[in-house]
């Protein structure tokens, strides 16, 4: 059976769509890559089209969502990223009973800790992970600070750094652009993700094409 890993989080612009697609670009970027889907749920989000190293779907109103899901599970190999949005029932409920994974991102600032534990309270299985990242080392000394106000479990030791050049990566034109930059951290995210689904990543790629 497919293995769904959510992104959510009550806020806008924490990275919920970005890291999404990044999971997925991830997977198919493998050296046996994992075939992969990003669900789009946000109904202000255009759906992304273009070549791609994964496929997007709409799951954008209760009964698409539904109805994309039910098709999706039944494939055997195959990896389901849910790009969530808030405020949607539907969304929030299907998320709890069937995610193997629930991603919750954050950013490096005060509120943004004080309201991810306020996610993690509301969902038993979400985990909170550090996105953007400073790379500059007195500030990445900084946020670092941060991370301790969420307890040891809940969160991912490696947060995800800032990408400067990510702008845009929703466009198909910049998406080929930043494919093969972008691919080395994408791989990083996946596999960090899927283990700590307790996903083996092999197992979910299928069995290799040279088989003696
Ligand atoms: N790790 C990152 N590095 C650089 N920019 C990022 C990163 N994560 C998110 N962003 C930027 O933050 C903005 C909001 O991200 P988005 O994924 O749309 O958030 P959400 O889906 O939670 O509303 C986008 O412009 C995106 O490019
Ligand atoms: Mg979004």
């Amino acid at each position: 059976m497919a293995k769904i890993v959510a992104v959510a989080g009550t806020k806008g612009g924490t990275g919920k769509s970005t890291l999404s697609h990044l999971i997925a670009h991830g997977a198919g970027s493998l050296p046996r890559p994992i075939p992969a889907v990003v669900v789009t749920t946000d109904e202000d989000d255009d759906l992304l089209v273009g070549d791609r190293r994964y496929v997007v779907v709409d799951g954008r109103t209760p009964d698409l969502l539904a109805a994309q899901l039910e098709e999706l599970l039944l494939v055997e190999h195959l990896l389901i990223i849910i790009d969530g949005a808030a405020g949607r029932a539907d969304l929030d409920e299907i998320v709890s009973r069937l995610a193997d994974v629930l991603v919750v991102p954050f950013g490096p600032a005060d509120h943004e800790v004080t309201r991810v534990n306020k996610n993690l309270a509301a969902v038993p299985k979400g985990i909170a992970l550090p996105n953007r990242w400073p790379a500059h080392q007195a500030t990445r000394a900084r946020a670092n600070k941060l991370l301790d106000r969420i307890p040891k479990g809940r969160r991912f030791e490696f947060p995800f750094p800032a990408i400067p050049k990510l702008d845009g990566w929703f466009s198909a034109a910049r998406y080929a652009e930043l494919a093969y930059d972008v691919a080395s951290p994408a791989r990083g995210l996946v596999t960090e993700v899927l283990a700590r689904g307790g996903i083996d990543l092999h197992a979910l790629a299928g069995s290799s094409s040279l088989k003696r």
